[in-house]
């Protein structure tokens, strides 16, 4: 069965990024000038899905309000003649995109249960804001391929250096084949030095909707939180789940120094901001060559 939902789960407190995320969700922050979870939506809706729940917390209306049509705004742009400005605008104004309120942030797992009656009994995907995936074949269309081939769940991996394990889900390999790799574990941020492997859960998923049974037990796991990751190895336990190590470069934005590298990577390809902020690197790196004689 063809994956056609997806949950973007954005109920998180955002603690990393306070003060900025005391009122508005952490991936309503822009990379250069656009939403963080409009570079998800768009992965999203680039990879064929149809219909898209946002889980949200606080700062709702923030989120709805971005998807919405803004006809005010559009008008002013349209009679000042800024298309482009317009188009950018426009550009996900038309998605069908739901909404389901989290009542409170117990964690990943609990956040994408809340959403079990959108899903109903087929494979859906997730995709977390945490994760900014470029690549011209889109990182969860390459997924729902695999979900395809296989009919089983299929979880995003790539390799991360032996010391960052500990931040991540980290998978234990039983065999790989090409990219497509079978799992024994599936272990949420193993200790240091205890990791199974390097490859690391990367925030896209594609599930099947027996992940509800185990979601629902509401299992506290690491961090005192309600974990996917957990839910994803009981699953495991009861039909295979694959791990898949997808092609593209994948932008850690939850994060601040990420963040800042991925803002500033993003800027650089855009060909109004790039010469001056080369410029402003040269003149910093002279400032501090200066400074440190
Ligand atoms: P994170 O752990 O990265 O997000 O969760 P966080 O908790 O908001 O961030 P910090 O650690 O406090 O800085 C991964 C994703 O799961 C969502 C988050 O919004 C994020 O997209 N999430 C997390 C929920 O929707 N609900 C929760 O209870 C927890």
């Amino acid at each position: 069965m063809q994956v056609k939902k997806a949950i973007i789960p954005a109920a998180g407190l955002g603690t990393r990024f306070l003060p900025a995320t005391k009122a508005m969700p952490k991936e309503m922050l822009p990379i250069v000038d656009k939403p963080t979870i409009q570079y998800i939506v768009e992965e999203a809706i680039a990879s064929g899905i149809e219909d898209i729940i946002i889980v949200t917390g606080k700062g709702k209306r923030a989120i709805e309000d971005h998807f919405d049509h803004a006809f005010e705004l559009e008008d002013t742009l349209l009679k000042k003649g800024k298309t482009d400005m317009l188009d950018s605008v426009l550009e996900t104004s038309n998605v069908e995109i739901h909404y389901i309120r989290q009542k409170e942030p117990l964690g990943l797992g609990h956040a994408i249960w809340s959403a079990r009656r959108f899903i109903g009994n087929e494979p859906f995907a997730v995709l977390l804001g945490d994760d900014i995936v470029e690549n011209e074949d889109p990182c969860l269309a390459q997924l729902m391929r695999q979900n395809e081939l296989t009919g089983k769940s299929v979880i995003g991996v790539q390799q991360v250096p032996e010391e960052e394990t500990h931040r991540y889900g980290i998978i234990d390999p039983v065999s790989i084949d090409g990219k497509l790799i079978k799992v024994d574990k599936f272990v949420e941020k193993p200790e240091a030095g205890t990791a199974p492997s390097n490859y690391a859960i990367m925030g896209r998923y594609i599930l099947t909707p027996e992940i509800f049974e185990f979601l629902g037990q509401h299992q506290l796991g690491a961090g005192g939180e309600i974990q996917l990751t957990d839910a994803i190895q009981k699953l495991n336990e009861v039909q295979s789940v694959y791990a898949y190590e997808f092609e593209g470069r994948r932008f850690d934005v939850g994060e601040k120094f990420g963040f800042i590298e991925t803002t500033i990577e993003f800027a650089l390809k855009r060909p109004e901001l790039r010469d001056r902020l080369l410029k402003l690197f040269e003149e910093k790196l002279k400032e501090s060559y200066i400074e440190e004689k």
